[in-house]
């Protein structure tokens, strides 16, 4: 497929309720989902991101792609279509997270070190991982967009309150 047929998708900001929807699950991979994760990964290198979730760009289906390989480096993505987390080690990991859907705000948060995942890849093939480190925190946040829950969740009620409170403000001045 040529650059030119990709499409780069707006991305969806707080607090836009299509980001805290359930997504549902995705029937069959074939040729329609294929174009829909090549404008997401186009829609995340451009950004640019490490992860994006389908509902980031208003597909409520559970269909997440990631990268986070420094610029330098090939791409080599991973897609995974209706992931689920079958383990979660007790031992946590701290990251300093950001979202495509909360722009220029980033917290650290907790998480499980480690997570066994199971999915279906790009080809329609169910596959298992066991991730660790960066891939470990970067499958945990775009899962949970599936759930329509945000990193901000994680923090305090009042820290959260007070970003949320912030776009909200942002996006009314914006559309004065
Ligand atoms: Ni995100």
């Amino acid at each position: 497929m040529s650059a030119a047929q990709m499409a780069i998708r707006p991305i969806l900001t707080i607090p836009d309720p299509l980001l805290r929807k359930k997504a549902k699950s995705i029937e069959r991979v074939d040729a329609e989902l294929r174009r829909l994760i090549d404008d997401m990964l186009t829609t995340m290198y451009d950004a640019p991101g490490i992860g994006l979730a389908a509902p980031q760009i208003g597909i409520s289906r559970r269909l997440i792609v990631m990268d986070p390989a420094k610029d330098e480096a090939p791409r080599t993505p991973v897609i995974m279509v209706n992931p689920e987390i079958l383990e979660r080690s007790d031992e946590l990991r701290v990251h300093e997270e950001g979202c495509l859907s909360i722009p220029d705000f980033t917290a650290e948060i907790e998480r499980p070190a480690k997570t066994r995942v199971s999915y279906i890849d790009r080809e329609g093939k169910p596959l298992e991982v066991e991730l660790t480190g960066i891939w470990s925190t970067l499958v945990q946040h775009e899962i949970d967009h599936l759930n329509g829950v945000l990193f901000i969740d994680y923090l305090s009620r009042l820290k959260r309150d007070m970003v949320v409170r912030k776009y909200t403000k942002q996006k009314r001045a914006e559309a004065l």
